[in-house]
């Protein structure tokens, strides 16, 4: 584990202020920070930066914590990611040989080590006269790739060998651990010796935008199954994180970007000088990869292909990427099933061409809805009109719904005015259940119901409050935690009702009693995202509270005590009984006394 001190020295150097503000544009409030949420999707800013605390909280979705935990959450990284990322901001190096075998990873940087190392003997053994020949063959005469291409993207070649790569890491000093952990091999089941694991495949590196090499991906030159093979995710690499050809399309992206499926569209995207394409590595986009372009890029171009697979991944793709902001745009290409063979057919102007009447996601979206109805019978034009109401009474802006009213008329050929009205009454439908849900919500949430991180506090509402308000004592107040933590309080997590409670509180009694003490930036080893923010939520309320004192620490301890006595009898049917007989015993030994 990284020691006490480093963390401390990341924090104070990573001021919050600084770091947060280099994600999210915030406005002074005061003595506190305002801005839009980045963890959802909001039009009024509900996230505040507290300077004060060296903490964050949205008053919006509940996400909160200290500039670890946005880390966390910003990056998707783990608490020890988290922590080497904002080393690495503040220039601070963490010594790695710390109490070896701690981590049960492999690091992060040895891994970009041994996959720069792979990539470098791909290449080799494609450009190798005996190795690669079919494989280079394969690229630049089937693939039709140029020799400046396939230098450009480092693509490689894995001979048909099973100890080929193993073997030659080994001669590096990378153990079989790292080898099997990084993906670069499988591990025998018989034997249990590692052997290559891509075998016989063109090899395309994964990049990030810092140059590491982050994964791969290896292709068949055939037509034998499966045709790609993936890098699995790693301690460096999750792939739903990660978009193949960023480290060169981030340098062309301002205005634009392209999202295409495949690693082979990509490639010839850029060949033909469209290096703002980018594609997933295999998977549907996450929202993590919409947020990156949301960072890099005002308009996405989706370019999926024409099947109706990639048509209806494109729809989802569609929406991802709207609800971070950004203008997407669809293209629908006619002709080739995809952009590589679009790119063939008809060439870099022809793609160009095409590419600037890119649909609108609403006339890409009205086009779906068009295509299911036989819109001459009277019937289906209405079921037609009726879905198409429904969709544009979801756009925010007066403006855009009336634009997007006379579009849609005029290919149906219906009168606007009568669809006008139909779009206001749909509104005003959708616009009444979501009053509906959201007060629904609020009363669920009042009384804690669908509560994911703390499951037990809609059944046990008093203890609930009386642990949150021990725990936010033991936060701020350094008096509180230790005499909590010493016993002297007289309460142990035993005494606990809901098992979240328990485990705050006995995390930060076990921080406490550590040679170095407590320290919040710390409870990111043992607690997610989610569990953080509640952490910080139990903390922040707490402090607004205008009574802290010694009174309200005592009253917490003792009612925490009395619901579990409470929640044990509820389980013990004599409990009664067995009370009042012990009361009887104590005041007939009063009486004897
Ligand atoms: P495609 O089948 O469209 O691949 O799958 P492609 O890149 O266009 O390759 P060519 O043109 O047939 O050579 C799109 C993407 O889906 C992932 C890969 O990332 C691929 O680029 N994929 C596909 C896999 O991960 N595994 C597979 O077996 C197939
Ligand atoms: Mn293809």
């Amino acid at each position: 584990m990284i020691p006490r001190q480093i963390i401390d020295e990341i924090i104070f150097r990573n001021d919050i202020e600084q770091v947060i503000g280099s994600y999210v544009t915030l406005k002074r409030a005061g003595s506190n920070l305002n801005g839009l949420c980045p963890f959802h999707n909001e039009k009024t800013p509900s996230f505040t930066v507290f300077p004060a605390t060296k903490s964050f909280y949205c008053f919006g979705c509940g996400a909160g914590g200290d500039v670890v935990s946005f880390i966390m959450r910003e990056e998707n990284l783990d608490y020890v990611g988290a922590l080497e990322l904002l080393a690495a901001r503040a220039g601070i190096t963490i010594p790695t040989d710390e109490r070896p075998g701690e981590r049960d990873t492999v690091p992060r940087k040895r891994i970009y080590e041994m996959n720069l190392a792979a990539a470098r003997f791909f290449r080799e053994c494609l450009w190798d006269e005996t190795y690669g020949r079919d494989a280079l063959r394969y690229l630049t005469e089937e693939r039709r790739l140029s020799r400046s291409t396939i230098n450009h993207f480092g693509i490689g070649y894995s001979p048909n060998h099973f100890w080929l790569l193993t073997n030659h890491l080994h001669k590096l000093g990378f153990t079989d651990e790292e080898l099997v952990v990084g993906f670069l091999s499988g591990k025998s089941q018989k034997t249990g010796k590692p052997y290559d694991y891509f075998r016989n495949r063109v090899i395309f590196p994964i990049i990030d935008t810092s140059g590491n090499v982050v994964a791969f991906g290896g292709r068949v030159m055939d037509d034998s199954k499966p045709k790609y093979l993936n890098t699995s995710d790693t301690p460096a690499f999750k792939k739903s994180r990660h978009l193949f050809a960023l480290n060169f399309a981030r340098r062309q992206a301002e205005e634009r970007m392209i999202l295409c499926e495949g690693y082979m569209d990509v490639i010839a995207l850029h060949a033909a000088g469209f290096e703002n394409a980018v594609a997933t590595l295999g998977t549907a986009i996450t929202s993590e990869q919409a947020r990156i372009f949301a960072k890099y890029t005002k308009q996405v171009v989706i370019c999926y292909d024409s099947d109706q697979a990639g048509q209806t991944a494109a729809n989802k793709a569609m929406r991802l990427l709207e609800s971070v902001g950004v203008d997407v745009r669809v293209l629908k290409l006619e002709g080739a099933k995809d952009p590589d063979e679009y790119i063939k057919k008809f060439g870099a102007d022809g793609f160009r061409r095409v590419l600037d009447q890119s649909m609108t996601g609403f006339d890409f979206r009205l086009g779906n809805i068009l295509s299911n109805y036989n819109l001459s019978l009277p019937d289906e034009l209405i079921k037609a009109s009726s879905a198409v109401c429904a969709m544009i009474a979801d756009a925010p802006s007066e403006v855009e719904r009336d634009i997007c009213i006379r579009k849609a008329a005029a290919q149906m050929q219906v009168s606007p005015d009568a669809m006008r009205a139909d779009v206001d009454r749909t509104r005003r439908l959708k616009l009444r259940e979501m009053k509906k849900k959201q007060s629904q919500d609020a009363r669920a949430s009042l009384k804690n119901l669908g509560d994911r991180v703390n499951v037990d506090s809609a059944k046990y509402i008093r203890a609930n409050r009386a642990e949150e308000t021990l725990l936010g004592l033991m936060l701020i107040y350094d008096e509180f935690r230790r005499e909590a933590a010493d016993g002297s309080a007289g309460i142990d997590g035993g005494d606990f009702v809901t098992e979240f409670g328990r485990r705050v509180f006995e995390t930060l009694c076990q921080l406490e009693q550590t040679d170095v003490g407590f320290s919040k930036a710390m409870l990111g080893q043992y607690f997610g995202v989610d569990e953080l923010s509640r952490i910080e939520k139990i903390e922040m309320e707490r402090r607004n509270l205008a009574r802290n004192d010694r009174e309200v620490f005592l009253a917490a301890i003792r009612d925490i005590r009395e619901e579990k006595r409470k929640g044990t009898e509820a389980q013990d049917p004599f409990a009664d009984l067995r009370r009042k007989r012990e009361a009887n015993q104590t005041k007939k030994e009063n009486k004897n006394t």
